[in-house]
């Protein structure tokens, strides 16, 4: 399988350019906002969302510099909303790093996260007046917060529903990762059918991605992932092994489960009990099944598109998204 920096070795000079306009147009002449704002801008990360925007305009046969901008707006639309769902998680560590909140408390967290939005809206109208792209982010952007909302409301709820999850995990984290491959191929000149190819392709990975997020949750260590394991354990937040789980085992494991993610019980206690669980019920094998589903979905969504380096290095990201540890 192929790495992330082999699959995107291609366009390797175009995400340096994304880089410089992320620096550029997050700079604040504050220097506790700058410094701020650049411990999560410059706080690595995948850019996956950057990689689908550059790749999806080149797959689409567009090679000029409208898709580094709109490559850094869609990563500081991630940005600005990993900020704010770490404040609603109370979790402590991001990409490797310690989060806003731990370093310098919630309003610091919760400004820049604004900060951002404004500097997306700036970023934006700086391109063209009646940008297509606006309406994009910002019904994107929207979807974001109502899939949040539903999962912070549907926490601690046993009885959500794997149809429900599905519909979370589409809002918070398909939607965005749809609208930079959407983006990217509406730079081209492609017919709207293969534009809607790209977006189909983007909601699929999407949901593939945080399948296998939520289930790396489970079963990688805090240092691996970057940020904190076990956090919607931790949380109460259910997520799909946990549906699952609830789902196949028996009525007095279903109890015990109910009982351990109560998140008064001890978490080493819970966790041996669900990793007995997933044990049991080949939970991890299950969860990557499915997301597989999704990549090969996603994969099938673009086979009418011209063949193109671009193109395979994509399909190759399906894959990855899937087999990825962290
Ligand atoms: C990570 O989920 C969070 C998201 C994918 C979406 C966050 C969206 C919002 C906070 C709504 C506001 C949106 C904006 C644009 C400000 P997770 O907690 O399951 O993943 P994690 O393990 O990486 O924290
Ligand atoms: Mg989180």
């Amino acid at each position: 399988m192929s790495t992330l920096e082999d699959i995107v070795s291609i366009i390797s000079d175009d995400l340096i350019a994304v880089e410089s306009i992320l620096t550029e147009n997050t700079a604040s002449e504050y220097s506790f906002v700058d410094m701020a704002v650049q411990h999560v801008v410059e706080g690595g990360g995948k850019r996956l969302r950057p990689i689908l925007v550059i790749l999806s305009a080149k797959a689409s046969g567009y090679n000029g510099k409208d898709a580094h901008l709109l490559a850094a707006v869609v990563e500081l639309i991630h940005v600005a909303s990993l900020v704010h769902d770490d404040v609603l998680d109370e979790a402590t560590i991001r990409r490797g790093r310690e989060t806003l909140q731990t370093k310098w408390g919630n309003k610091v967290a919760v400004l820049v996260g604004d900060y951002l939005h404004a500097r997306v809206l700036s970023m934006l109208v700086s391109r063209h007046a009646e940008d297509p792209a606006m309406d994009i982010l910002a019904d994107t952007t929207q979807s974001m917060c109502e899939g949040e909302v539903i999962h912070a409301y549907k926490s601690g709820d046993f009885d959500i529903a794997e149809e429900e999850y599905l519909k979370i995990i589409s809002f918070k984290t398909g939607k965005l990762i749809a609208a930079s491959c959407t983006l990217g191929a509406q730079l081209g000149s492609l017919k709207k059918q293969s534009v809607d190819a790209f977006t189909s392709y983007g909601n699929h990975i999407g949901a593939a991605f945080q399948m296998v997020d939520d289930l790396l949750d489970f079963v990688e260590d805090t240092e691996k992932l970057g940020k904190n394991a076990f956090g919607d354990l931790r949380e109460g937040k259910l997520t799909f092994p946990i549906i699952y789980t609830r789902k196949v085992c028996n009525e007095e494991e279903k109890k015990n489960l109910e009982k351990v993610l109560d998140p008064k019980t001890d978490e080493s206690e819970a966790i041996d009990f669900v990793n007995t669980l997933f044990n049991k019920y080949d939970v991890q094998d299950h969860c990557l099944k499915i997301a597989q589903d999704y990549a090969n979905n996603a994969k099938a969504a673009l086979s009418s598109i011209p063949e193109s380096i671009e193109l395979k290095a994509l399909l190759q990201l399906a894959d990855y998204v899937v087999s990825r540890d962290s």
